[in-house]
């Protein structure tokens, strides 16, 4: 009886394969030491090389090794598993690609602050601002002099409809034509979760320094909103603040109401 042999071709593939395994284990098991991948693709190439090399020194080693392969392409009984090789193994593989390489959607790493907390003064316009005794010039209007106030927010509905809607919609709802290609999203002032929560002097910091002037945990995101005070002056900012909250209903939050 002939003694069992591995036939020569699965030799052929073992002799890497052990070779990689003993590596491995000899490095990250052993020595506690990582390969660099690089390193270890260009070991393996020599590997590969040198098995080669040896499989195929001699002409009746090489007929031996590629017999398999031969009556695989030409012994006609083998046509199923000829099949299985050539049609389901390259499928397989190609769908293996596609889903190594198809991008998923993931969730940030970090999540993004929404509204972090102001820094408790903002340089602007040459000045600084108190944030924390911040207050918009032309609040009082709207008690004192209605008809003054109706004017400073038809004044801001022209600075809105000039700079802002564009990103965030000419219906304040963060819909302008820009919007869809900006992430994070231009805020939505008719959710009751954003200018329905803040100060004005908030909002007034948030324009003035735009997407730059926020502060490290609301930064993952990089936000498009415009520093506003290269553009607007301080009256028309606060004029626009004002037209904001009048054209959504809400009330700037305020200390009193605290
Ligand atoms: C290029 C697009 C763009 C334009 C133009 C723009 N914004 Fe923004 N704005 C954003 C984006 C994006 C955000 C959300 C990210 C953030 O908070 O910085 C935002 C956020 C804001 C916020 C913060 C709201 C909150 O809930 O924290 C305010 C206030 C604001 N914008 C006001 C304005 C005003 C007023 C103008 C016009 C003078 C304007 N924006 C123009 C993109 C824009």
């Amino acid at each position: 009886m002939k003694a069992f042999r591995i036939p020569r071709l699965l030799q052929f593939v073992l002799v890497p394969v052990v070779v990689y395994a003993v590596t491995r284990l000899i490095f990250d098991v052993l020595l506690g030491q990582l390969i660099p991948a690089s390193l270890m693709t260009m070991y393996m190439f020599f590997v590969l090389a040198g098995t080669f090399m040896a499989f195929t020194f001699t002409e009746d080693g090489t007929r031996e090794l590629v017999a398999p392969i031969k009556a695989l392409v030409e012994d006609p009984s083998r046509k199923w598993l000829r099949n299985v090789v050539f049609v389901v193994l390259p499928l397989a593989l190609g769908f293996y690609t596609y889903q190594l390489r198809t991008p998923k959607p993931e969730a940030p790493l970090e999540l993004r602050s929404i509204h972090p907390a102001p820094p408790s003064t903002v340089k602007a316009y040459d000045k600084r601002f108190n944030l924390l005794t911040l207050e918009n010039p032309y609040r009082k209007l709207q008690k004192e002099d209605p008809e003054a106030f109706a004017e400073m927010v038809a004044a801001g509905a022209a600075v809105y409809i000039e700079n802002c809607q564009y990103c965030h919609g000419d219906k304040l709802d963060g819909r302008g034509p820009y919007a869809q290609g900006l992430n994070p999203v231009p805020a939505n002032f008719q959710d009751v979760g954003t200018i329905a929560q803040l100060q004005e002097s908030y909002l007034f910091w948030r324009i003035a320094t735009g997407g730059p002037g926020l502060p490290k945990e609301a930064a993952p995101w990089i936000s498009s909103m415009p520093i506003w005070q290269d553009f607007l002056s301080e009256e028309e900012t606060w004029q626009v603040i004002l037209y904001l909250y009048d054209y959504t209903g809400h009330a700037p939050r305020s200390w009193e109401h605290e």
